[in-house]
């Protein structure tokens, strides 16, 4: 028996749907165009203007601005039409304030002209929801704090949803699969999402973003998974995604709906 918490189901509001900073990020596939790479470096250029430049983050309160930016290259393309994998270059846009953020999508778009298309997924940072102090403790002691572009160069872009069944849930019930638990389906012993992911505490950088207008939306991700780390470091990632994907070791991921991983660097400018 579940007691009834109000909320965080995207059909109801609480505290914990309340969006602290707002993210954009900017998917920018250039089409073939005698001009395309000048018009992307100067709408890059345009931009920027502004925005701490988060290539140079090291883990200390930037000084000079709460508004951030960061360039990103894919290490690798494909030929398809979602917008997402087809784009070699993306802007990671973060501010307090979201109307800013749709100025700098029409700002590019309109710099860019017919050289691209682009494509924006947009995302908020909210308040934990399913980590105790106790469990914000065990991920984040011993973690390494965020580093520069030129020392962890990867990126990984991961959209994600989650099936209804697991938004028909309670809460507390949700909340259980982020701990060690009894996979109720098997009657097994289970590690849950933070212990399964145990091995990338120290080694690599996390940002979850909320989508903003809510879940379960038609055509919308319910969340942007963003990691930077090392390259000594890869082989860490993929690890620890292999083993949120072991649904014994993870029941949570039974209810994941995986978009498309985008991978690329992090770079100073485009
Ligand atoms: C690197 C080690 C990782 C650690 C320590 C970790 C830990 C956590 C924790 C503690 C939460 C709960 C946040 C809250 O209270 O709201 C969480 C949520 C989440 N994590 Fe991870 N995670 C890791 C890696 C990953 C990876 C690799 C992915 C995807 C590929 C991922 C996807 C997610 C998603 C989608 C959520 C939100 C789930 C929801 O609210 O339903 N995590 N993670």
């Amino acid at each position: 028996m579940f007691y009834r918490v109000p909320g965080t189901d995207g059909k109801t509001t609480s505290a914990l749907d309340v969006n602290l900073v707002y993210s954009k990020f900017l998917f920018v596939t250039l089409k073939e165009h005698a001009r395309a790479r000048t018009r992307l470096r100067d709408a890059g250029s345009c931009i920027a203007r502004g925005f701490f430049n988060d290539f140079h983050a090291d883990g200390s309160p930037n000084p000079s601005s709460n508004e951030t930016v960061q360039f990103l290259k894919a290490t690798t393309t494909r030929q398809c039409h979602d917008g997402l994998l087809s784009a070699e270059y993306v802007a990671h846009v973060t501010a307090k304030y979201r109307p800013r953020l749709v100025d700098i999508e029409a700002e590019l778009v309109r710099r860019l002209g017919d050289a691209a298309s682009v494509k924006a997924v947009d995302g908020s940072v909210k308040m934990p929801r399913y980590a105790s102090a106790a469990l914000q403790e065990y991920v984040d002691t011993g973690a390494a704090s965020r580093q520069s572009g030129q020392t962890a160069g990867n990126v990984i872009i991961f959209p994600m949803s989650k099936t209804p069944a697991w938004w028909s849930m309670n809460i507390l019930e949700r909340h259980a699969y982020f701990y060690p638990h009894t996979d109720r389906k098997t009657g097994g012993q289970a590690e849950g999402h933070a212990v399964a992911a145990e091995a990338g505490t120290q080694t690599i950088y996390r940002r979850l973003y909320h989508n903003p207008d809510g879940y379960q939306r038609a055509g919308e991700y319910d969340f942007i998974t963003y990691f930077e780390c090392a390259d000594e470091h890869m082989a860490t990632f993929d690890l620890v995604r292999q083993a949120l994907r072991d649904e014994r070791r993870n029941p949570e991921w039974r209810f994941v709906i995986e978009g498309p991983e985008w991978r690329g660097r992090r770079v100073l400018r485009w």
